[in-house]
C-alpha cells in the first residue's frame, strides 16, 4: 500500500508518501508561521491563498523525495474537514483533480482521525481499546478507541481548546508566536507553582473548560505586578496539563482500558509528555504518543489514516463534501 497524504486544513500545507501504514517515505510541511506572526493569529483568507500557491509544489517535492510516480500510488488521502473552509478547499480539489486525472482511488479523512492515527508512526503501534485524547489549537477531545475507525467520543472542551488558549495567552504577554512552543520553552525556566490559577476539574467528567484559566491569566498580565514571563509561562502550563493528564487517566479507568493515546499539536508539549507518561506508568497503562514531528499538522498522519481506510476496503467518491466542523465518534 503507497498513499499520498495532502493536509491543508490551516495554515500547514503538507504532502506525504507512506508505504503500507506506517514507513513514512516523504513528509514535506510548508509552515505559514512567517506570514500570520505579524497578525498575531491565523487569518483565514491568507492561509488559502498561500495554499493556492504552496499546494502542487508541495506535493511535487513529497512524491520526488519518496521516489515514487503516480502510477506506484494506491490512494490519495486527503483532509476533508474539520478546519478553515478556503484552506481546506485547496487540498481536497488538488486531490481530486489528481485522483481522476490518474485514476486512483480518493479518501477523505477526518483531519480528528489522522491526528489519532499518527500514534501508528511511533516506535510501538498503540495497543487497543484505548482511550485518545486530541489536543490542538481547535481541539481538546477524549475519545474511546475501541478499534481504528471505530469511536466513541467521552467529553470535549465547552470552550477553548487547550492550544487555543497557549497562544491566547501568549499573544496576551507579547510572548510571541505561536504560543504554545514558547510557553513550552518559557516553562523550562520558570516555577510552576507561581501563581495558582484556576483548574475546571466539572465534576471529574470527560469535558474540558479552559476559558476561565484564560481570564485569570489575563488579568494576571494586566495586574499592578505582573509574573517574570517563565514564571507566567510555567503556572499557565501547570494549570492545563494537570486537567489533561487527570483526565484522561481517569478516563481510561471508567472505560476499564489498559492503554492510552496522546495526540495533536499539543501532544508535543514537554512537560504534558513527560507527566502523562509518569502517571500512565504510575496506573500501570500503556502510553503512545506520535514522534514530535507528527503531532503537529502534517500529511503522514493522513496517508496513515486513509490507508487503514482502503486495508477494510474503504474510498470515497469524487462527489464528497468538505466540511468545517466534524468530530470523531459523536
Ligand atoms: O494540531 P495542530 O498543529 O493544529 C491544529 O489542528 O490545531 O496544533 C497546533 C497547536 C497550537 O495551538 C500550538 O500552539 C500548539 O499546538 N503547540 C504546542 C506545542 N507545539 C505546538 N503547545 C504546547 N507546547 C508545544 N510544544
Ligand atoms: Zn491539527
Amino acid at each position: 500500500m503507497l498513499v499520498l497524504g495532502i493536509e491543508s486544513s490551516c495554515d500547514e500545507c503538507a504532502a506525504a508518501v507512506v508505504m503500507n501504514r506506517t514507513e513514512v517515505l516523504s513528509s514535506i510541511v510548508s509552515s505559514q508561521i512567517d506570514l500570520h506572526a505579524r497578525w498575531g493569529g491565523i487569518v483565514p483568507e491568507i492561509a488559502a491563498r498561500r495554499h493556492v500557491e504552496t499546494v502542487i509544489p508541495v506535493i511535487d517535492e513529497a512524491m520526488s523525495t519518496a521516489s515514487v510516480s503516480w502510477g506506484d500510488l494506491t490512494g490519495i488521502a486527503v483532509t476533508r474537514g474539520p478546519g478553515l473552509i478556503g484552506s481546506l478547499l485547496v487540498g481536497v480539489s488538488a486531490a481530486k483533480t489528481l485522483s481522476m486525472v490518474h485514476q486512483i482511488p480518493i479518501i477523505a479523512v477526518n483531519h480528528l482521525e489522522g491526528h489519532l492515527c499518527a500514534a501508528c508512526l511511533a516506535e510501538r503501534p498503540p495497543v487497543l481499546p484505548a482511550v485518545a485524547l486530541i489536543v490542538s489549537g481547535g481541539h481538546t477531545d477524549l475519545v474511546l478507541v475501541e478499534d481504528w475507525m471505530r469511536y466513541r467520543w467521552l467529553g470535549g472542551t465547552l470552550d477553548d481548546a487547550a492550544g487555543e488558549t497557549l497562544d491566547k495567552v501568549a499573544r496576551c504577554a507579547g510572548m510571541g508566536y505561536p504560543g504554545g512552543p514558547v510557553i513550552d520553552r518559557l516553562a523550562r525556566n520558570g516555577n510552576p507553582s507561581a501563581a495558582a490559577f484556576p483548574r475546571a476539574w466539572l465534576s471529574g467528567g470527560a469535558d474540558f473548560s479552559f476559558s476561565g484559566l484564560k481570564t485569570a491569566v489575563v488579568r494576571s498580565i494586566r495586574g499592578e505586578t505582573p509574573l517574570p514571563l517563565e514564571d507566567l509561562a510555567a503556572s499557565v502550563q501547570a494549570a492545563i496539563v494537570d486537567v489533561l493528564v487527570k483526565k484522561t487517566i481517569d478516563a481510561a479507568h471508567r472505560c476499564g482500558v489498559g492503554s492510552v493515546i496522546l495526540s495533536g499539536g499539543v501532544a508535543a508539549n514537554s512537560s504534558l509528555r513527560s507527566r502523562m507518561e509518569s502517571e500512565a506508568a504510575r496506573s500501570g497503562l500503556q502510553l503512545t504518543t506520535p514522534p514530535l514531528c507528527y503531532c503537529t499538522d502534517n500529511a503522514a498522519m493522513i496517508a496513515t489514516a486513509g490507508t487503514i481506510h482502503l486495508e477494510r476496503g474503504e474510498a470515497d467518491d469524487l462527489a464528497f463534501d468538505t466540511l468545517s466542523s466534524l468530530t470523531l465518534g459523536a
